[in-house]
């Protein structure tokens, strides 16, 4: 007998569920000997393989309200300390973001689409970042930062990424980010409007 609509849609998100789970139980242990560049490429490396299945992860399950086309950010697993927080970004159209750092590691892993990530010297306790590299985050790739890493993000025509971060962003009251405006580091004031997806 043919299953209903909806228990497909069950079984779809229980599956995501065990998988992201596991994930996340990987990624702590990744993370217990310390917070430095091997341990964040192992993590980005753990949610690469996260990804691999993008069927898991389709676009209608993470829709971009009408109120919010410049991105969405839907809360897939976060402990109760509010550490290991993983979101996946959706993006309708273009967005950008200044260059800023996260004050915790922070992994971006892609899914669909593309990410332009720019990557700058130094941090917020110097002058303006100068861009020392660039990175295109799509499906089987990612990128890693440390907690006082500073990067740009500059999309052109929507994506769906994974962003995981060792704190839950909203958590996050010392981030900075470099003002064109103004000329000089700032903190981020806003808080995110995070939809929770966990099941
Ligand atoms: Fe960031």
């Amino acid at each position: 007998m043919p299953r209903s609509g909806k228990a497909v849609e069950l079984s779809l998100s229980l599956r995501r569920a065990v998988v992201v789970r596991e994930a996340m139980a990987d990624i702590r242990v990744i993370e217990s000997t310390g917070v430095d560049r091997v341990a964040v490429d192992g993590i980005r490396n753990r949610l690469i393989a996260l990804a691999a299945d993008k069927e898991l992860f389709p676009r209608s399950d993470f829709p971009v309200p009408q109120s919010n086309i410049g991105g969405q950010l839907y809360l897939l697993s976060q402990d109760s300390d509010g550490r290991f927080a993983l979101y996946v970004q959706v993006v309708a159209g273009a967005n950008s973001t200044p260059a800023h750092d996260h004050t915790t590691w922070a992994v971006i892993v892609g899914l669909e689409g593309q990410e332009l990530n720019r990557v700058y010297d130094g941090h917020a306790e110097k002058g303006k970042p100068e861009v020392v590299s660039e990175y295109v985050v799509e499906h089987g790739t990612g990128i890693a930062f440390l907690p006082e890493d500073v990067h740009s993000i500059h999309i052109e025509d929507g994506s769906l990424n994974f962003h995981c971060y060792g704190l839950d962003l909203n958590a996050l009251s010392e981030r900075q980010y470099w003002s064109e405006d103004s000329n000089e580091w700032k903190y981020f004031k806003n808080k995110f409007d995070i939809i929770d997806a966990r099941t």
